[in-house]
């Protein structure tokens, strides 16, 4: 059992604005690795060979190969009780907002209603040269469509001749401009800010905490181990998502 302390307790009860940032961390029950830890994507490849405009103009092939396994990885999972209880958290809240850093569209097939997906969506498909978009939208696990199943060695083309790609966000890229203004605007106007299972270390996601903070937010990070944000953190709860999201909901509304 957490130690949830009682400020944030009393302060989620009366809340009207609460803000959460989400990192690879909280998908890490449902069986996703996470970028920087022990298991780590980044510990067995380098970013700038899978995730960056230059490495897919190299070696399209490779790039879709790594994405296509984790499409069908995302695809054999379900979103876990740090999802849900996320979900069940803004039922109470009259503005909440979900900001996430996961491409794997857990936290929309949990049932948040609008949760703003900062680096894009997995399930997502567009042209590499005009950003033709070719995706369903409907991201549900029933309706993955064959559209856009990828045979890496056989990569579709779009009518302008460009290969396609998938619509998420690399390094070097902008984020989409609507997602970071609504992110930003929710962050700072937010009474308690939740950054959970993220290292806080990539811009501009790692600023949201931050802005919060510095907005007069009480600022909580969940997480297994300390990040560079927890000395800058009113509360840290040391534990799974999977765990600790779930206790606060049922402490505050049961
Ligand atoms: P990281 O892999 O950097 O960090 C994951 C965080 O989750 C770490 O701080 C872990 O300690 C924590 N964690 C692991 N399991 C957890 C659990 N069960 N409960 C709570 N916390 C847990 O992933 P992100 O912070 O999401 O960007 O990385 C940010 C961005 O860097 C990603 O969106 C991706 C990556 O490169 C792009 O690809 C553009």
């Amino acid at each position: 059992m957490t130690n949830i302390s009682n400020i944030l307790i009393e302060k989620l009860r009366d809340a009207t604005k609460v803000a959460v940032l989400t990192g690879a961390g909280i998908s890490a029950e449902s069986g996703v690795p996470t970028f920087r830890g022990k298991d780590g994507w980044w510990k067995k490849h380098r970013p700038e060979e899978l995730a960056t405009h230059e490495a897919f103009s190299r070696d399209p092939e490779l790039v879709w190969e790594w994405y296509q396994y984790r499409r069908d990885l995302v695809l054999k999972i379900e979103p876990n009780p740090g999802h849900y209880a996320l979900v069940e958290m803004e039922k109470h809240i009259s503005e909440f907002t979900m900001i996430t850093q996961n491409v794997d569209g857990l936290h929309r097939r949990a049932g948040s209603s609008a949760p703003i997906e900062l680096h894009g969506n997995i399930m997502l498909t567009k042209c590499v040269s005009c950003s033709k978009d070719y995706s369903n939208k409907n991201h549900s696990k029933e309706n993955y469509p064959d559209l856009i199943k990828i045979d890496p060695s056989n990569i579709p083309k779009c009518t302008c001749g460009g290969l396609l790609r998938p619509g998420v966000v690399w390094f070097g890229e902008m984020l989409p401009e609507k997602a970071m203004e609504d992110a930003q605007r929710a962050s700072a106007q937010s009474e308690v800010f939740f950054s959970i299972g993220t290292s806080a270390i990539v811009y501009p996601a790692a600023y949201y905490p931050l802005s919060a903070k510095n907005n007069g937010a009480y600022l909580v990070e969940i997480n297994i181990d300390s990040t560079p944000l927890t000395p800058d953190c009113d509360l840290f709860l040391q534990g799974k998502s999977g765990d600790i999201i779930p206790e606060i909901v049922n402490e505050v509304w049961d």
